[in-house]
């Protein structure tokens, strides 16, 4: 159907402003679907009525690539109209009375690569119906905003589709003629048409029965391909700690007779929580210590979490319009945070959690904040809702509302979700309806004090920056902390207001690390009784002084403790200073990051000094760390009390993404050679450290994907690695050596990966062997064989041979570009985690990633749209590599007959 465009081929863009409620609602769905791969049969019969609240128009139904065969009103027919892809309704029955609507089509789920709506996937049916693939499946008013009761009637060939699954509850079953059969489904809550699922095929359960708190039971099932069957246990715990969390931490209690996970290896994003039947991506799904890295094993329970987690905080209550899409994902982000650390259990298990997550933040989101798709975590427009399931409004979501619990703390915060349900229950809302509860719930509170502005966090895109500036004065005993905020235009945003930003500060003693005691001179409350060592001050002001009083020297601030708000935070400390912090912290997330600050200075200045030049082989021929950032790191190292997976995240440098984002001008070569003369610098200063970590951690015992076992597998892994890099320097051959041993012996997908991941990355002559070894051991698993593409799509570039391995891997016969999770393991790993690799002089990898952005969006759009996003950044690199990405994204936006995802992102990209 052709589409209404304007001059550029551009799809006009949605506008929040221009938000009406539906003219008419839909109160109950009745679907009965004759399932046939090629041709599939939908029966939709409706009971309308008008909504007397907005004034009268037609009805228009939206619908996508569907064969509509026959409309009826009140059993006859009707006159209809079709207008681009809405099917138009003018002549309906007058007043307020609800009436029948039946809509008969047929859609093609075979010809679905897209993978929304309805498909198959291995012989087996799925629906993606979030956000806009309802109206795949058959004309409906497809909007968050009309919650309806379905019914759903499932007929197949029983053999070939022997489960049928959809929303709710069973309530009938049984034979047909001809070898079919039919399944009936109530779904007992009202829901958006997004939150509709069906799955038909040849399936198996993991099931288990739990009882609730109030001492109802419930059913739960995982449902896999037959042989997966095995791989499911972990999945089926954490879905059952995820049930038992939510009751306990906020009093929410699973509301289904059943609850249904189902596994598919072709899906586009990670999972979807469907009412009662979520559908998975396999890879949060299937896990056993033989196929799955613990990196795995902890993504599921996260997903699982996330999902399930989804029932409340998206399906009870969802969102108005898609614009408030982060009134779901942030805030059940934020949940499966809080459960992942609750999970994790000890202070220092949860502080690595919360580093990873802060990572993830910074290396995503930051630059997604500073490039051309800059949005608000509530965005302003769109043209394609699919691009902007975006780490703004998931990640950064998350953190607004962390901030939110932060300002109100924990028992506020429960309080206020209390109230949040109470309001809205089974009603589609809005951001606003969201904080406007948090702050009602806790009167006098910071948040409900500067609502108003807290607000801006929503409203205003881009990452603001606080400066901190420190002075001590010896006759007052006093320290002046001057914070300052600014933030810096985003696309659409020229000026920005000042936000609400909570700093959570300590001070330490320069001498001695120790935590001193917080005295601000115009504190009466701290008088009364001890003071705090740590504490919230909260920035409101574009800028503001506190006054820290009875310090005997100039102390070492620490601030914006466990990562307090999503800002970047400039303060002028000195190495020494770091150095404390480091040793010393109190706050794990601080210690970290003191580190982290020492390594991205020393990387900088590198970057930026002339006079270290790299020689012809690639290396540097001076030093670049200081001896005194190297003891430092063995301190770590060799610390007896820090947690293995603790030292794990210390020890590894800053990542060459996070880099580049601290340049204005970003040279990507030469970023990845200073960052591998500094990783080859700490893999041969710290050998003999690097030898006691390995053995100290080697053996973990029996696998348990346990935070402290887990950790100890990662930093035996870094060490492996180390040693292998360090043995490539100097031409040893017993860490190659033993690294292909623990290779071929490894009890567990860790510590197997690991050491294939130090002979590929050393680029040791063992690595081909190896590779070749464990595609044979895993060719029955598309999971394993992933990573296998991935690792040598993501391996260290050795005089350019990356691109041409990833042409090879394109080739091979287990590659298949419409498998989402095989492409991006392929082209994602190169074009957008590979920057040594794919920012070629020859400007070979950008061509590359232009091909393969065209070939995919012709198959899959939504998947194309985010490789797409790989040069987002493209206006910071230096030359030649700025004008050949400019290019190369121009050469994809002259494509004729873009889908409006890709076009919405290279139009964006090229906009000045
Ligand atoms: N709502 C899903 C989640 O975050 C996201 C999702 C899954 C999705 N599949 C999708 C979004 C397809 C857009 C398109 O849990
Ligand atoms: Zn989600």
């Amino acid at each position: 159907m052709l589409q209404l465009r304007d001059g550029q081929g551009q799809a006009p863009a949605i506008h929040r402003a221009d938000y009406q409620a539906p003219a008419w609602w839909i109160d109950t769905v009745d679907l009965t679907f004759d399932l046939d791969p090629a041709k599939t049969r939908v029966l939709n019969k409706m009971r309308l009525r008008r909504n007397p609240e907005v004034l009268a128009q037609p009805l228009r139904l939206d619908g996508e690539e569907l064969n509509l065969a026959r409309v009826m009103v009140n059993g006859g027919g009707t006159s209809f109209k079709m207008d681009g892809n809405q099917l138009v309704l003018e002549n309906l029955p007058e007043g307020n009375e609800p009436f029948d609507l039946e809509i008969f089509t047929t859609c093609a789920p075979a010809k679905n690569t897209q993978l929304m709506g309805l498909y198959v996937s291995q012989g087996t049916f799925f629906t993606q119906c979030e956000a806009e693939g309802f109206r795949r499946i058959t004309y409906f008013l497809d909007r968050p905003d009309v919650m309806a009761s379905y019914t759903v009637t499932l007929r197949a060939d029983k053999a070939l589709y022997p489960v049928l699954l959809s929303n709710g509850n069973l309530v009938d079953s049984g034979a047909l003629e001809d070898g079919r059969h039919f399944a009936k489904w109530v779904d007992p809550h009202k829901k958006p048409c997004y939150l509709f699922a069906l799955v038909a095929g040849k399936l198996v359960a993991r099931e288990q029965l739990i009882k609730s708190r109030s001492g109802t039971s419930h059913l739960l099932q995982v449902y896999v391909r037959p042989g997966d069957l095995g791989k499911t246990e972990h999945a089926m715990n954490s879905l059952m700690h995820s049930v038992a969390w939510d009751e306990a931490r906020f009093g929410l209690p699973l509301d289904l007779e059943r609850f249904m996970i189902v596994a598919t290896s072709d899906f586009n994003m990670g999972a979807m929580e469907n009412k009662g039947l979520n559908i998975f991506n396999t890879k949060y799904v299937l896990a056993s210590e033989a196929t799955a890295t613990d990196t795995d094993f902890s993504n599921i329970e996260s997903v699982v979490g996330h999902e399930y987690f989804h029932n409340w905080t998206g399906n009870r209550v969802t969102c108005r319009d898609w614009f408030q899409l982060s009134l779901k994902e942030g805030l059940t982000v934020f949940r499966d945070q809080e459960f992942s650390q609750d999970m994790a259990g000890s202070p220092s298990a949860r502080a690595v959690k919360r580093i990873e997550d802060v990572r993830v933040l910074r290396t995503a989101q930051f630059p997604e904040d500073a490039g051309p798709m800059a949005h608000p975590v509530r965005p302003d427009s769109y043209v394609e809702i699919n691009n902007f399931y975006t780490v703004t409004i998931y990640e950064k979501g998350a953190e607004v509302v962390r901030m939110q619990h932060n300002l109100v703390g924990r028992e506020g915060f429960a309080k206020g979700m209390k109230l949040y349900f109470d309001r809205h229950d089974g009603h589609a809302v809005t951001c606003d309806d969201f904080v406007q509860a948090i702050a009602d719930a806790n009167p006098g509170s910071p948040l409900a004090q500067h609502l108003p502005q807290f607000k801006r966090w929503y409203s205003q895109a881009g990452t603001p920056r606080v400066r901190a500036t420190g002075r001590y004065d010896a006759a007052t005993r006093s320290y002046a902390l001057t914070l300052s905020q600014s933030c810096a235009p985003t696309p659409g945003q020229s000026e920005k207001l000042p936000f609400v930003i909570p700093v959570e500060l300590g001070l330490l003693d320069a001498a001695t690390g120790a935590a001193l005691p917080l005295q601000l001179a115009d504190d009466s409350a701290a008088q009364a009784g001890a003071t705090p060592t740590s504490r919230v001050v909260v920035l409101t002001e574009a800028s503001q002084t506190l006054t820290f009083t009875h310090l005997d020297s100039e102390p070492v601030p620490s601030l914006l403790r466990d990562f307090s708000a999503p800002v970047v935070l400039d303060i002028d400390t000195t190495d020494a200073q770091l150095l404390t912090l480091l040793a010393h912290d109190a706050d794990a997330f601080n210690r970290w990051e003191a580190g982290q600050r020492l390594a991205l200075r020393i990387a900088i200045n590198a970057i930026a000094d002339n006079a270290q030049q790299t020689s012809a082989n690639g290396h540097f021929d001076h030093k670049i760390l200081p001896a005194e950032f190297v003891e430092a790191m063995r301190a770590v190292l060799r610390h007896p009390a820090l947690d293995a997976a603790f030292k794990e995240l210390v020890l590894t440098l800053p990542s060459e993404t996070y880099i580049a984002e601290q340049l204005d001008v970003v040279d990507p070569q030469r970023i990845h050679a200073v960052r591998e003369a500094m990783r080859e610098q700490l893999a041969l200063s710290l050998q003999a450290d690097w030898e006691w970590a390995w053995e100290q951690n080697e053996d973990t015992g029996g696998y348990r994907p346990d935070p402290v076992s887990s950790g100890r597998r990662a930093l035996s892994g870094l060490a492996l690695h180390m040693l292998c890099i360090a043995a490539q320097r100097t031409g040893d051959v017993v860490w190659p050596g033993k690294a292909y041993q623990r290779f071929k012996v490894a009890g567990n997908m860790t510590d197997r990966f690991n050491a294939l991941t130090a002979l590929v990355a050393s680029g040791c002559e063992l690595a081909a062997p190896a590779l070749a070894r464990f595609h044979a051991l895993f060719k029955d698993e598309p999971l394993v064989i992933d990573k296998w593409f991935a690792l040598q799509a993501g391996a260290p570039d050795r005089g350019g041979n990356v691109l041409p391995t990833v042409r090879q891997l394109l080739q091979h016969p287990d590659f298949s570009i419409k498998n989402p999770n095989r492409a991006r393991s392929v082209i994602f790993s190169y074009c957008s985690a590979n920057p040594g690799a794919f920012h070629r002089a020859d400007a070979a990898g950008y061509v590359f990633w232009s091909d393969r952005v065209i070939e995919l969006d012709a198959i899959n759009p939504q998947v194309a749209a985010r490789l797409a996003r790989a040069l987002d950044r493209w206006k910071k690199l230096a030359e030649p590599w700025r004008t050949a990405a400019r290019e190369a994204i121009a050469r994809v936006a002259a494509r004729e007959g873009l889908s409006n995802d890709v076009r919405e992102v290279v139009t964006r990209a090229l906009a000045d």
